[in-house]
């Protein structure tokens, strides 16, 4: 079996996409690797430390600021071609801070997955750490999902929870649901590729 084909999306650091690149790295190779390879890293913006890590990996990579178009339409068109240029089995939303459109999603719908920072179906959108704390919530984690056209409501695919000590800050708390989130992408990702899967409503079975 050959190794999946995976186009990564981010918009800051990128240490989601190390965590991979480093599992991948560990066990190259499809069915007796760790099933998948990255094959180009995709952002919405330039200059960010992910795009460094993909280029100092080797891996191709593509910049679709949303500014550079005349429209929401065109940029989600822009994206999904520049995405769909590398064949990718899967994308993998890896801290990219941009809603995509209705062309991006019929398109990849069923194989682009996101990681999120809270137990959803709490604390969607842009600030999920932030909102966990604001709230008072004692417990909260991380959700790698598939993407479907709302924003962050697709089909979740597993979670890891992360206990709040009192008095932590935002900064703080997103670290060490980091430490969490990587290795939770990093095994999804990995058995998604070599496993195959099913998504039949809400659920997700990885077989
Ligand atoms: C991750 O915690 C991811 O869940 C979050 O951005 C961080 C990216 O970290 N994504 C969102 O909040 C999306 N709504 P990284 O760039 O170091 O991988």
């Amino acid at each position: 079996m050959p190794a999946s084909r995976l186009v990564v999306l981010v918009s800051g650091s990128g240490t989601n996409l190390q965590a991979l690149l480093d599992a991948i790295d560990a066990h190259p190779g499809g069915a007796e690797g760790f099933g998948a390879e990255v094959v180009a890293v995709g952002a919405d913006r330039a200059n960010i430390a992910g795009l460094e890590r993909a280029e100092k990996a080797g891996i191709p990579t593509f910049v679709c600021p949303v500014k550079d178009y005349g429209s929401r339409e065109e940029w989600d068109a822009a994206l999904t071609e520049a995405t769909d240029a590398h064949a990718p089995d899967l994308v993998v939303s890896a801290g990219f801070m941009k809603i995509v459109g209705k062309n991006f999603i019929d398109r990849f719908g069923g194989r682009f997955v996101n990681t999120h920072p809270a137990l959803l179906p709490a604390f969607p959108g842009a600030h999920g750490v932030r909102d966990a704390l604001a709230y008072g919530a004692k417990v909260t984690g991380c959700t790698v999902h598939f993407v479907d056209s709302g924003v962050d409501t697709g089909p979740i695919i597993a979670q890891g929870v992360v206990e709040i000590r009192d008095g932590e800050d935002e900064a703080a708390l997103h670290e060490r649901i980091k430490e969490v989130e990587r290795q939770l992408l990093v095994d999804v990702v990995g058995r998604l590729a070599r496993h195959g899967y099913r998504i039949e409503g809400r659920k997700v079975t990885i077989q």
